[in-house]
């Protein structure tokens, strides 16, 4: 997978703060703060890169409502915006490996700057996917943006242009992010404690 790296930066390591949600202990990983300072990081550089263009954000539900609410905030020039939605892990933690589109996107993207909105790439199965869909539209370009980005997803053939972090290989929750269907209101995002 290949990746923008000067827009991806290394999380920093879990602190001792830690919550309970569907009886599994999770610590606090990235703070609120962290998450708006790089998302204002990518919204400048989307917004200088697409200067004099109006691209249309693709959010990716339900896990980047909330990225995709903020990023559109941080970027100063026109866009538009408009929603697919994908079947999603379900009550688990681990990918099914299937992924179906349970919701369409209704704009026609023929000819625009489309900018693909995830909340995180795990396997990179479910951006494959998108990405082959968006690009059946005949788009004028292509680009994914993606919160947080697993390593798991290094042998699938995506490019992500801007990532937020680089996050170890374990399960995380908040910010949008669920645990069968929990804990998305959170505002800051919480990584599954091993120990
Ligand atoms: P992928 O197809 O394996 O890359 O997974 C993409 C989707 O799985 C994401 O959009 C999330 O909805 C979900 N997902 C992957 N990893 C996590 C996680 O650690 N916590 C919550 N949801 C996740």
């Amino acid at each position: 997978m290949a990746t923008t790296r000067d827009l991806t930066e290394t999380a920093p390591p879990a602190t001792d703060e830690t919550i309970t949600c569907q009886g599994e202990r999770f610590r606090l990983y990235l703070t609120d703060e962290a998450i708006q300072s790089r998302l204002q990081e990518i919204g400048t550089a989307i917004s200088e890169e697409y200067e004099g263009r109006t691209p249309i954000l693709v959010s990716v539900l339900n896990g980047a409502f909330m990225v995709t609410a903020d990023l559109m905030r941080y970027i100063t020039i026109d866009c538009e915006i408009d929603f697919m939605k994908l079947s999603s892990y379900g009550d688990e933690k681990v990918s099914s490996g299937n992924v179906t589109e349970l919701k369409r996107i209704d704009a026609n993207l023929q000819g625009r700057d489309v900018i693909v909105i995830e909340d995180i790439v795990d396997t990179g199965l479910s951006m494959q996917f998108i990405l082959k869909k968006m690009q059946a539209h005949n788009p004028a370009s292509l680009r994914t943006v993606t919160l947080l980005h697993k390593p798991t997803s290094n042998d699938t053939d995506v490019t992500l242009d801007y990532v937020g972090f680089d996050i170890p290989d374990l399960f995380v929750i908040g910010y949008g992010l669920d645990y069968g269907q929990i804990a998305r209101n959170l505002p800051h995002i919480y990584i599954l404690d091993e120990e």
